[in-house]
């Protein structure tokens, strides 16, 4: 979709847009169209009583007369004071999503001011661009039979608006930021038989054009580093695993970097301790966090992030097979520690507990944060709104809060206390991967195992298992793999690492 920033001028055709909050005043833009078309918008606004100009609220008016427009939305933005660079974003999403099922070719937007809203118009017109970028994505490469009127056909907006050289910078990094997002979703949405590990590692090389630095292990090099626990859970696949480590110097020399670590389990059966059949087809999207981490740093590459981060991703599938890691069986962590397998469907932790030692024993990050599809049970505390934060540092945990507020990607954050910790000693081994029945609180217990690997290091743990796709559409996120938590990177970055 071409995206196209200019000073308003009514378009020869196709859709437009109009703001209104909940004033219902028009704006300069909508004043001008409405004495062109001999006060149609007014007796429109007029005759739509229950269009209170609230968020989410729409009000479409046919080719308004005198003008060459040939649909003209009205969206309402809410009570002025109220309105934020996550409405406009909203705004955009909505408009892509609703001309991807009329036909309309083009959208011209007029952004324009109105009383008492705080956000200025280059942020404005960029906001609902990179919404459009959001709420447009679609993942149909794989239907073959789609009609072409089937298809979203918008191909072009065109944001009128004051300054558009503002615009368009601002645009820049948000347009960046998108292309992580969707990224991510690309490579969530594909079926585990596409992307198993070796192919995942191989799209991390894609970032490699943007000058990051992507490297890929594989099983031999993470065998001579002593990643037992990491290779118990591929040893059951006839796919190699892969550990990929990405790294973005932006930053300066000196500076540790950020390390962000993602679970990437290409397809979870749950292995020996097999999950039922039903709904396991969920389980192409267990590499979400390692997705999350992959789009993070295209993002923060894509922008030239001045920061240090390095992104490593564990990448394995976790299948039943005649060689498959067994229940009870005990394995030797990079770390040392060794781990007896309780239950072989919770791989997630015994992935990270050896992607995590090897960041930190290599990069000594001044932070780390990890980002897995880790638990169920995250799923039944915080359902589908808000991700599952754990951390055993406070400015770090309201950081990732604060990040995830702003981009509205909220996160919710967890204890942790020894008293959980406790429920995973082992009478055979130094721990098991999973606390006995009378422990409960699995997302926690999941989240205890994983501090057993970290130094003392800053660390953040993000439980993303009820957030990394979603059942419903909401106007910047269409149903289906989300990019939940690139956004959250990328903030977090931006706010406290980059020396602004
Ligand atoms: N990938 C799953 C977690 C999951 C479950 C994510 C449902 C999204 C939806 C993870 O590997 C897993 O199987 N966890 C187990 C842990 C249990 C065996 C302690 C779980 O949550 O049931
Ligand atoms: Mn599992
Ligand atoms: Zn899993």
């Amino acid at each position: 979709m071409k995206i196209a920033f200019t000073e308003w001028k009514a378009p020869k055709d196709g859709a437009a847009l109009l703001t209104l909050t909940a004033e219902r005043k028009l704006g300069a833009v909508g004043r001008d169209l409405d004495r062109l078309s001999g006060g149609q918008i007014a007796r429109a606004l007029a005759a739509a009583p229950r269009f209170k100009g609230e968020k989410g609220q729409w009000l479409e008016i046919a080719a308004p007369a005198g003008t060459t427009i040939g649909r003209l939305l009205v969206a309402g933005l809410g009570a002025a004071d109220k309105v934020d660079a996550l409405t406009y974003e909203a705004v955009g999403g909505e408009v892509a999503r609703r001309l991807g099922a009329t036909g309309d070719t083009t959208l011209a937007v007029a952004v324009e001011a109105h009383a008492g809203v705080k956000t200025g118009l280059a942020d404005a017109a960029a906001r609902i661009a990179f919404g459009a970028r959001l709420g447009s994505y679609r993942f149909d490469k794989y239907r073959t039979r789609l009609k072409p009127e089937d298809k979203p056909a918008l191909a072009a907006i065109s944001l009128g608006v004051e300054k558009p050289d503002l615009a368009r910078k601002a645009f820049a990094d948000l347009d960046a930021i998108a292309a992580g997002v969707n990224f991510t979703r690309d490579l969530v949405s594909e079926p585990a038989n596409i992307l198993f590990p070796a192919a995942l590692a191989a799209e991390c090389k894609t970032l490699s054009k943007l000058g990051v630095k992507v490297e890929v292990l594989g099983e031999a090099q993470m065998k001579k580093l002593g990643m037992g626990a990491l290779l118990g859970v591929g040893q059951g696949s006839v796919r190699e695993s892969q550990l990929v480590v990405m790294t973005w110097e932006g930053g300066k020399k000196k500076d540790a970097p950020v390390a962000f670590v993602g679970k990437g389990v290409c397809f979870d059966t749950g292995g020996i301790s097999l999950k039922p059949a039903a709904g396991m087809e969920e389980m192409k999207w267990d590499m979400g966090g390692a997705g999350t981490v992959i789009g993070a740093m295209k993002a923060l590459a894509g922008r030239k992030a001045k920061a240090n981060v390095v992104g490593l991703v564990g990448l394995v599938e976790n299948m039943p097979d005649g060689n498959a890691q067994r229940p009870g069986d005990i394995v030797t962590s990079m770390s040392g520690q060794t781990i007896d397998v309780i239950n072989t469907d919770a791989e997630g932790r015994l992935v990270l507990a050896d992607v995590m030692w090897y960041a930190q024993e290599r990069f000594k990050p001044q932070a780390m944060i990890d980002l897995a599809t880790l638990t169920g049970a995250i799923i039944i505390s915080l359902g589908h709104e808000h991700a599952g934060l754990f951390a055993n540092d406070d400015v770090l945990a309201d950081r990732i809060l604060a990040a995830g507020k702003a981009e509205g990607e909220p996160l919710w954050r967890m204890p942790l206390s020894d008293a959980y910790d406790k429920g995973l000693n082992s009478p055979v081994a130094d721990m098991q991967n999973i606390a006995g029945p009378a422990v409960g609180a699995g997302s926690i217990v999941a989240a205890q195992f994983l501090k057993r690997f970290v130094k003392d290091t800053k660390w953040a743990h993000i439980d993303i298992a009820g957030v990394a796709w979603s059942k419903a559409d909401k106007p910047t996120v269409p149903k289906g793999a989300t990019g939940y938590g690139v956004r959250v990177l990328d903030r977090l970055i931006a706010d406290n690492y980059e020396g602004k």
